[in-house]
């Protein structure tokens, strides 16, 4: 059977855009596949080095993958900091890694510019890569943030995973797993490594918008709609979110928090829903306040019963530490024969 692997980062609740990139397609692979869903810990320290409580923040993404619907019965479900095999093919893969190669993934660049507190719109490429070595600098760029790539790479082909269900923002970190996979094989003349293939439920990736405008729904955008927010939380959100004055010409293209809007619509309500508001945007008859009413709505139906669950599950300590135990002992086998084959190939003793 082939294997699955994907994580989420414990650095908040899980919002619609989780949701949808990525939770979803755990939901379908369970049933099919050999898969390991895991809390990326460690990679969470990128980000939030000093987190103020990593056992709840944990505890929190635990409760709502259980409260989604994955299955202990059907999918290994572990924490990242729980499997240390995947740490020593981290290592292994950061022998091999480029700096510049590393330094060049929009997302590290983005997140270093944080990091450095330098502004996006004021700064071009260059100046953020010479900050990064500025050794004045009183902020500095973590080497952690500089090899996430690898150790997301580690995280999947520890298992020799084939396919990672994940969400459009991911596509250039899953080209570098691929990449980082291949090279071990060519390095060592082996054909070892499977090349992961990102997986998308519906026939594209997803990409989640928020409702403020452009972009996409995340924790650190400020935009997310948490699957724990009750129905009030929701509708302020959604009657929040950025609208114009309407369309004046029949059939004209949707400006993009418009757009931003109707994608939305489109993962979350029924089909005849979303033709509905729609056909009125055609028309020039829209009335966004209706149609954001509908939406918080269809939201609302969508996350109540999952927000049920995650509060009956997190009164259920027992059984939380009971799947995250047996999910580690299975992530540890899978993980400690790859590793030892990996110790062989390279050339040390196994253990
Ligand atoms: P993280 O925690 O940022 O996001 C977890 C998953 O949610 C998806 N996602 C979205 N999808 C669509 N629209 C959005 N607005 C949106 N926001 C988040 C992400 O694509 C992701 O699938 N690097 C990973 C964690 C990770 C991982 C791995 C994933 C570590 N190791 C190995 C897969 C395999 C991350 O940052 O997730």
């Amino acid at each position: 059977m082939e294997t699955v692997v994907s994580g989420i980062r414990p650095t908040g609740n899980l919002h619609l855009g989780n949701y949808f990139g990525a939770v979803k397609g755990f939901l379908q692979m369970q049933n099919e596949y050999n898969c390991l869903f895991f809390i990326a810990d460690w990679h969470s320290l990128t980000t939030h080095p000093h987190p103020e409580n990593i056992r709840n923040s944990v505890r929190t993404i635990l409760s709502e993958y259980l409260a989604c619907g994955i299955d202990p019965e059907k999918a290994t479900i572990y924490v990242q900091s729980d499997v240390p095999e995947v740490v020593e093919l981290y290592l292994y893969l950061n022998m091999n890694a480029g700096i510049g190669e590393l330094m060049r993934t929009a997302s590290f660049k983005d997140k270093a510019r944080q990091q450095l507190h330098i502004d996006r719109v004021h700064t071009s490429e260059g100046d953020v890569e010479r900050e990064i070595f500025n050794e004045g600098n009183k902020h500095s760029v973590s080497a952690g943030l500089l090899t996430y790539p690898t150790l997301m790479a580690a995280d999947i082909i520890i298992h020799k995973a084939v396919k990672v269900p994940v969400g459009k923002d991911q596509e250039q970190n899953m080209e570098m797993a691929r990449r980082f996979a291949r090279r071990f094989n060519m390095t060592y003349g082996v054909d070892f490594f499977p090349e992961p293939a990102s997986f998308y439920y519906s026939h594209k990736a997803v990409k989640v918008p928020g409702l403020d405008g452009s972009g996409k729904m995340g924790k650190s955008e400020g935009n997310a709609i948490y699957l724990i927010d009750d129905e009030k939380t929701i509708k302020k959100k959604v009657m929040k979110a950025v609208t114009d004055a309407g369309p004046t010409e029949p059939n004209s293209v949707k400006p993009e928090p418009i757009a931003n809007l109707f994608t939305m619509m489109e993962i979350v309500s029924s089909k005849d829903t979303y033709d509905y508001f729609n056909e009125k945007y055609n028309n020039c008859e829209i009335r966004y306040g209706d149609m954001k009413k509908q939406l918080a709505e269809d939201i609302n139906n969508f996350c109540a019963p999952i927000r049920e669950r995650i509060l009956d599950i997190r009164s259920n300590e027992e059984f939380m530490a009971k799947v995250v135990r047996q999910g580690a002992e299975k992530a540890r086998e899978s993980a400690a024969k790859t590793l030892n084959e990996v110790r062989q190939i390279i050339g040390f003793r196994p253990y």
